[in-house]
């Protein structure tokens, strides 16, 4: 299958078409980090959950989890639930899961319009997702409203560099190597071409902090990674009332299964829970 050339403009108005676009490289997906990142990405996703450093028992949300890449590498007896948009990168996670004898429930949905009541999970986390949001504002409100008070949320996600010899390093990089080998790869130009420009077009890290803060989270922070073309961010949803997220839609889709606990009731699909020994 094609999928569509998405540049940043049109990311803000085609969830469909970023759905699409995941579904096409699904398969492929996990191989292409793993050469891309040439073999670092796990070890992003590692010092991500580092910082969220969460209890045992604790309900945490990766949202946009796609295959499960970052869920999967939680300690167990942490309760994962994984939120994304593509029914195709979530059953991939339900086979990992499975494979590896863990519990990890998945629900199809929007991160614009979270399928959970409020105040259900003890952290969240989002890795290398919010990029992909068509409003980060919206999106962080909704991770806020379903965040319990005093919760943390970490977000992974590619950065820019700031030293101006590894940004135009990192430029060159994304313009000519990625696509380049994504073609190699048989994975598809485009939405590798799509990965570079939504990098690019992504706030920087001081700017994503001050996002977060904007959104009522308290004790934002961040650090680089590689060379600063990665970041880790994290901040606490703070105790105060704020305004509340968007209102959920009243289309009335119903999980069959939803992850117990988390009021999931709107997304068009449920994900059920692989063999549990979290
Ligand atoms: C680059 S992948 C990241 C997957 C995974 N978290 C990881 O660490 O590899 C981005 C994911 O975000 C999902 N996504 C994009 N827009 C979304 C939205 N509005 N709501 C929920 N998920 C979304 C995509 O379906 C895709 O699986």
């Amino acid at each position: 299958m094609r999928s569509p050339q998405l540049s940043p403009d049109a990311r803000r108005q085609a969830p469909g078409a970023i759905r699409r676009m995941f579904e096409a490289v699904a398969p492929r997906y996990d191989r292409m980090n793993r050469i891309l990142s040439v073999g670092l990405d796990q070890g992003w996703r590692r010092a991500a959950l580092r910082e969220l450093d969460c209890a045992p028992g604790s309900r945490v949300l990766d949202l946009c989890c796609g295959t499960g890449d970052l869920a999967l590498l939680l300690p167990r007896g942490v309760r994962p639930v994984g939120c994304d948009l593509t029914p195709a990168m979530l059953e991939i996670a339900d086979a990992k899961a499975a494979r590896r004898r863990v519990a990890f429930p998945g629900v199809a949905g929007d991160a614009m319009r979270l399928p959970f009541a409020d105040d259900v999970f003890d952290a969240a986390v989002v890795g290398f997702g919010i990029r992909n949001l068509p409003d980060l504002e919206r999106g962080l409100a909704e991770i806020r409203r379903v965040l319990s008070p005093g919760a943390k949320l970490v977000i992974l996600e590619f950065s820019r560099p700031e030293r101006r010899v590894v940004r135009l390093g990192h430029g060159a990089w994304l313009r000519l190597a990625v696509p380049g080998l994504a073609r190699l790869a048989a994975a598809g130009g485009e939405p590798y071409d799509y990965l570079r420009d939504s990098i690019l077009s992504f706030p920087d890290a001081g700017a994503l902090a001050r996002t977060l803060g904007g959104a009522g989270f308290g004790a934002v922070s961040y650090r680089h990674l590689a060379l600063g073309t990665v970041a880790i961010h994290w901040g606490s949803r703070e105790r105060r009332t704020a305004s509340r997220g968007p209102a959920p839609p009243e289309d009335g889709n119903r999980a069959t299964r939803a992850p117990e606990g988390t009021g999931a009731a709107r997304s068009s699909v449920s994900r059920s829970a692989a063999s549990s020994t979290a």
